[in-house]
């Protein structure tokens, strides 16, 4: 089959109620610490995607037994360091990034040697910002200069740890956290805000964990370890990173609207409403409820033809870090000079997204100007596309390809998207979505 998608038309006018499928970071989170609960864990509405995929596999070759049926997943933990494996296992993470990071951190009490690998493009990022808290633990680990494949050895003699994370990341945070499950004493992390699944997760399991928060931008975290838990069932919310694409594509369509229901939207994800409305985007969110101690709502949007731009608080980055391709794109036509500071992370994302991005849209005739740590885009509200374009070399970054779909739906042009495959890491189901709202793809 081939790998590309053809796009020259904008879509029609549109009012629509949809769904998207299960968050990627939680369904990851509910595989791995279903893994270490005591019995039989089930999760409906997890994310059918290669990333949970890949966990799924990975739990199976460090012995644990899962089973997939229509209606659900079901997984049977043995309890903290159930795993049984042979030594120099070897898991292949594929593209993900928060598999390979956590369950490093829950291999860190099991004494046997394993190997973990990744695809081409998990093999080019940073992993010294998870070997250096999992060296302070006590654990050994090879790698090859701070990048895949890493071999880890672990201990059945942890060291409970202080760790000040710096960069807002909810990967090493989790890594920390995972590790600390098994280790005796008071493991402590002052963090940077990011993401707080796994903090949701200890608590719904009564795992003991402590929250301060420090400031409005900084917390400890404080868990005693060595708690076993009992196994839970779980109802996955939809993922905002992938309601993201359609809030898009309907803030930059004519007069129309949609409603994406049962959405998570826990405030560390919401960055981008948040944004969104600074620029005048017209977006709500409605009928709240707390499922499984994640905040679960509908989101509202309407078409806008007022967009203005923002000069992006640094505080919101990691609220809205898979985010940042589409919003740049809705930079791209809003009226006035937009700005991003310390985004330097989204360089070590699928790809470096930040200079991907800002050659996207340079490609469609908007200025931007590209640094170390930020990007300027000169927005232009009457931007329109006469050209052709052909989107390849993103490193198969699945959220460049589907930002792609959303600019070519939305600004004219005649276009040709590869890696369509990309798509099957987070939302496989993105291009049977976008036809369900009319749009013509090839
Ligand atoms: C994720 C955290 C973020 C995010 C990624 C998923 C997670 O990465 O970009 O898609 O599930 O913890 P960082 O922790 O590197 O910011």
């Amino acid at each position: 089959m081939k790998n590309y998608v053809q796009i020259s038309n904008i879509i029609k006018k549109f009012s629509k109620v949809i769904t998207v499928q299960g968050d990627k970071s939680i369904s990851i989170r509910w595989a791995l610490m279903a893994s270490q609960a005591v019995g039989k864990s089930k999760a409906y509405n997890l994310l059918k995607s290669e990333d949970v995929d890949s966990t799924l596999e990975a739990l199976k070759k460090l012995g644990i037994k899962v089973l997939k049926n229509k209606k659900y997943c079901e997984i049977v933990g043995k309890g903290l360091n159930g795993f049984d494996f042979k030594n120099n296992t070897i898991i292949n993470a594929g593209n993900s990034g928060t598999l390979a990071r956590l369950v490093l951190g829950l291999l860190s009490s099991s004494n046997k040697s394993i190997i973990i690998k990744g695809d081409k493009s998990l093999s080019k990022r940073d992993f010294s910002r998870i070997i250096k808290p999992l060296n302070m633990f006590g654990v050994k680990i090879k790698s090859n200069k701070n990048k895949l494949p890493v071999i880890l050895k672990g201990t059945n003699y942890l060291r409970p740890i202080y760790f000040e994370e710096q960069k807002g990341s909810a990967q090493v945070k989790s890594c920390i956290m995972l590790a600390s499950l098994n280790t005796p004493g008071k493991t402590i992390i002052k963090c940077v805000n990011s993401r707080d699944h796994t903090e949701r997760l200890f608590k719904y399991l009564k795992i003991p964990i402590v929250i301060k928060k420090l400031s409005e931008t900084h917390k400890l975290i404080k868990i005693q370890g060595k708690k076993q838990y009992n196994s839970f069932n779980y109802n996955i919310p939809g993922d905002i990173s992938s309601a993201a694409f359609f809030i898009v594509l309907t803030a930059l369509s004519a007069n129309s609207k949609i409603i994406i229901k049962n959405v998570n939207v826990n405030k560390t994800r919401t960055g981008i409403i948040d944004i969104l409305k600074k620029m005048n985007v017209k977006i709500q969110v409605k009928n709240n409820k707390l499922i499984n101690n994640e905040l679960v709502g509908d989101i509202y949007v309407k078409s806008t033809n007022s967009l203005k731009a923002i000069n992006c608080n640094s505080e919101i980055n990691s609220r809205a870090i898979d985010e940042f391709p589409l919003i740049f794109l809705l930079c791209a036509k809003a009226k006035g000079i937009s700005f991003f500071k310390k985004i330097g992370e989204l360089r070590h994302k699928e790809s470096d997204r930040l200079k991907v991005c800002s050659n996207f849209l340079k490609n469609l005739g908007v200025k931007t100007i590209e640094n170390k740590e930020s990007l300027k885009i000169y927005g232009n509200p009457n931007l329109k596309i006469k050209k052709k374009f052909n989107i390849k070399n993103f490193m198969q970054d699945h959220r460049i390809f589907m930002m792609s779909c959303i600019a070519a739906l939305t600004l004219g042009g005649v276009w040709k998207i590869n890696d369509k495959n990309s798509i099957k890491t987070s939302f496989p189901n993105f291009i049977l979505t976008l036809k369900k709202m009319g749009a013509k793809i090839k």
